[in-house]
C-alpha cells in the first residue's frame, strides 16, 4: 500500500480520531487500524471504534475495517484494579444470621440484575459453602488467584470451607488469617460490581484487615433483637466508623416468630429492639427478618429462601433495595 493511499483514508476520519491513529494500512481492501485508546473509558473506545469503522467502510476501496484500540500500560493496570465495590456484613457477635443475612443479600441483589460475589471471610467458621449450595467444590487457580466457584443463584462464591473440609477445625493465627482473606478477597472477581463479604463476628484482626486493606464501601450490621446483641451491634457499628467505613444501616433478623403450625406471631427475642438502636446512634434502619423455620431449613439445604417467593424472599429482597439504593447514591 502506498502512503498516499493511507494518508487518503486517514483524511477521511475526524481531526480527534485522526490525531490517535498509531498505524494504518490498506491490502486487499482490507483496512487495518491501530488507534491509541489512552485515557479513553470503555464506552468513549467504543464510541470511537464505531465512528472509524463506519467512514472507512464507506470509503472507495475498502471492503472490510479491522480496528485495534491500544491502551497505554498505565491505563491496563488501571484497568486491571477491582472494579467492585465492597459491602461488608458484620455483628458483633455471632449466631445472629450475619451469613445467612449475606448470602440473601448477595442473592437478592443478583436478582436485581446487579453482578455479585460472596466472599465468606469468616475464615474461622466459614459456612458460604454451605449456604449457596457449593459444598466439595473446589476452586482453581489461575495467574495464582483464585477463580471464585460458581453457585446455582447467579452469586460466584469463595470460602475457606471450599479449601478445607468440612467439619474441620481451623485454627489460624492472626497473620495467616489475614493472608487466607486477601487470598479469597483477591480472587478472580472481575466480572462482579458489588461484593458481599461476611465477615467473623467481632472486632478482631480479619475486621481490621478488612478495613485498612480493601476499604468497603459500606458496612451492613446484623443484629438480633436483644439487648446484649445490641451492645455488641453497636461495637460493630463504632469499629467500622472509626476505620471511616459509612454504616450503611443495621438489619433486625430474627425479628418475629412466625409460628408454622397456627401462623401467630412472637418475639422470642423481643422485637424493635434494632430499630430503636440504630435510632439512637444515628444509623440508617435496613429492616427486619422474621425468624421463620423455612429460613434456617432452606438455608442448611444450600438453597438461599431469597432465591425463592414468598414473605422471606421479600425481606431479603427489600434489604437489597435499600443497600442498592445506598451504594447508587454513596
Ligand atoms: N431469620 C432466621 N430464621 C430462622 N433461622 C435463622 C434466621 N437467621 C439465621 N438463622 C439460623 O441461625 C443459625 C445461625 O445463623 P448464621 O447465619 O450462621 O449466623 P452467624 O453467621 O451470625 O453466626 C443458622 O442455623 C441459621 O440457619
Ligand atoms: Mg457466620
Amino acid at each position: 500500500m502506498t502512503q498516499d493511499a493511507s494518508d487518503r483514508l486517514k483524511t477521511l476520519l475526524a481531526p480527534q480520531e485522526a490525531a490517535r491513529v498509531q498505524s494504518l494500512r490498506l491490502a486487499d481492501g482490507r483496512v487495518t487500524i491501530v488507534l491509541d485508546a489512552s485515557g479513553m473509558d470503555a464506552r468513549a473506545r467504543a464510541g470511537v471504534e464505531a465512528s472509524v469503522k463506519k467512514t472507512l467502510e464507506a470509503a472507495s476501496g475498502v471492503s472490510e475495517v479491522r480496528v485495534a484500540l491500544m491502551a497505554d500500560k498505565a491505563d491496563a493496570a488501571e484497568s486491571a484494579k477491582p472494579m467492585q465495590r465492597i459491602v461488608a456484613v458484620g455483628s458483633g457477635k455471632g449466631g445472629v444470621g450475619k451469613s445467612t443475612v449475606a448470602a440473601n443479600l448477595a442473592v437478592a441483589l443478583s436478582r436485581t440484575g446487579r453482578k455479585v460475589g460472596l466472599v465468606d471471610a469468616d475464615i474461622y467458621g466459614p459456612s458460604q459453602a454451605r449456604l449457596l449450595g457449593t459444598e466439595g467444590q473446589k476452586p482453581v487457580a489461575h495467574d495464582n488467584r483464585l477463580v471464585p466457584v460458581a453457585s446455582h443463584w447467579g452469586v460466584p462464591v469463595l470460602s475457606m470451607g471450599h479449601l478445607s473440609d468440612p467439619g474441620q477445625a481451623i485454627a489460624w493465627r492472626g497473620p495467616m488469617a489475614s493472608g487466607a482473606l486477601t487470598q479469597l478477597l483477591e480472587g478472580h472477581w472481575d466480572d462482579a460490581e458489588i461484593l458481599i463479604v461476611d465477615l467473623p463476628p467481632g472486632t478482631g484482626d480479619i475486621q481490621l484487615t478488612m478495613l485498612q486493606k480493601f476499604k468497603p464501601a459500606g458496612a451492613v450490621i446484623v443484629s438480633t433483637p436483644q439487648d446484649l446483641a445490641l451492645i455488641d451491634a453497636t461495637r460493630a457499628v463504632e469499629l467500622f466508623e472509626k476505620g471511616g467505613v459509612p454504616v450503611i444501616g443495621v438489619v433486625e433478623n430474627m425479628a418475629g416468630y412466625i409460628c408454622p403450625h397456627c401462623g401467630e406471631v412472637s418475639d422470642p427475642f423481643g422485637s424493635g429492639g434494632a430499630e430503636a438502636c440504630a435510632k439512637t446512634m444515628g444509623t440508617p434502619f435496613l429492616g427486619r427478618i422474621p425468624l421463620d423455620i423455612a429460613i434456617r431449613r432452606e438455608s442448611d439445604a444450600g438453597t438461599p429462601p431469597a432465591a425463592g417467593e414468598g414473605p422471606q424472599a421479600a425481606a431479603f429482597a427489600d434489604l437489597a433495595r435499600r443497600v442498592a439504593d445506598w451504594l447508587d447514591t454513596n
